[in-house]
């Protein structure tokens, strides 16, 4: 509590993913689509799907585990873990759950729904308790296995979703801020282009009265409309966000947006001014993983050695709600 006014810093990284993969050309046999359909209008190639023994909980704490080593800290450090995820094993929430997968017994820990947005909608979050000082040490997880929720047999949907979970850990600083500005948008007149919709049945308790009991439908997803939203508004986000950090775009090294379709990062970029070899992408590998996406890209981007500390990265996401949220930092 007497860390007011404390900096952000992004200290550790890791990801996890679901063992079994998945191909276009397994798709293919599937759906009628082909790789030349999914590979040029997605840049998706594979998409890992979890297994009857992999949740999102597991996949969330491994994530979770790997970041707070590469972090050089204990799970016993952590003050709070934010769970960025549309997909838990319990509508409950699973956040306590990886908690105690994590051995975090001093972290509070809750869940944050925001689809494709949660994992820049969780940072600014957990930026907020850092600020207050009243917490420490914050790690962010984006997870999701959004294979449960996908209708198998429509193939407008089906080709672009994969499972997977990555996290950060945030950690106050006294030495400067590395989160240098953020923008957060939402607009519920759109939230019909993009549900995962919960369908009632009335069931009558006694006269006069009914419970509506129901169960979620598969992914429905207006796509042109959604590619639309994001070419238009992910943009203006990551402008708003630089102009409040008093940045041009000559200063951003790395776009790290949500991978959601290789032709939106590329559509982004372009709209930017930015040059191409400054998108981090491996939609090929993983697909569309929902709020995980960023953070695999992170990880992936770091392990190969493209991102070094001192680096200013431009992040955004984008999709169910509609949200949007956009968010520049510096790694390390
Ligand atoms: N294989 C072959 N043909 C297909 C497939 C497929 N898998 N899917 C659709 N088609 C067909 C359509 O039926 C249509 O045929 P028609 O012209 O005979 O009607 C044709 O291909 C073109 O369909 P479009 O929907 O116009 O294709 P588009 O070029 O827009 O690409 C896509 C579709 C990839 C979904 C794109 O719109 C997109 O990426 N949208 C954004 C999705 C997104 O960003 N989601 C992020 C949020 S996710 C979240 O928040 C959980």
């Amino acid at each position: 509590m007497n860390n007011i006014g404390a900096g952000i810093a992004i200290i550790g990284c890791g990801s996890a993913a679901p063992q079994n993969k998945l191909t276009n050309e397994n798709l293919s046999r599937m759906v009628e689509t082909s790789d030349e359909w999914i590979t040029s209008r997605t840049g998706m190639k594979i998409r890992h799907i979890a297994n009857e023994t992999e949740s999102l909980s597991q996949l969330s704490a491994d994530a979770a585990q790997k970041a707070i080593a590469d972090a050089g800290l204990s799970p016993i450090d952590i003050d709070l873990i934010i769970l960025a995820t549309s997909t838990p094993d319990d509508l409950f929430g699973s956040a306590s759950k990886v908690q105690s997968l994590l051995g975090a017994t001093r972290a509070a820990a809750f869940d944050l729904t925001a689809a494709c947005s949660g994992f820049v909608f969780a940072l600014i979050t957990a930026s907020q308790f850092i600020r207050t000082g009243v917490y420490q040490n914050v790690v962010v997880i984006g997870a999701d296995v959004v294979s449960r929720w996908v209708d198998w047999s429509d193939r407008t949907t089906c080709v672009l979703f994969g499972d997977g979970a990555g996290a950060i850990v945030c950690q106050a600083s006294q030495t400067g801020d590395r989160l240098l500005a953020f923008e957060m948008r939402s607009d519920g007149s759109q939230n019909g282009c993009l549900n995962l919709p919960y369908q009632s049945q009335s069931q009558s308790l006694v006269s006069g009265i009914t419970a509506q009991s129901g169960a979620y439908q598969p992914i429905m997803m207006n796509g042109r409309e959604v590619y639309r939203f994001a070419v238009a508004k992910v943009p203006e986000a990551i402008e708003k966000a630089m102009y409040r950090a008093g940045l041009v775009i000559e200063d951003i090294d790395w776009l790290l947006l949500h991978q959601a379709n290789q032709r939106i990062l590329d559509a982004v970029a372009k709209r930017l001014k930015l040059s191409p070899e400054k998108i981090l992408s491996n939609i090929g590998e993983y697909g569309n993983t929902s709020a995980a996406s960023i953070p695999l890209a992170l990880d992936a981007a770091l392990r190969e050695g493209k991102v070094k500390p001192g680096d200013t990265i431009a992040t955004a996401g984008f999709g169910a709600g509609l949200t949007w949220s956009a968010a520049i930092f510096k790694w390390g």
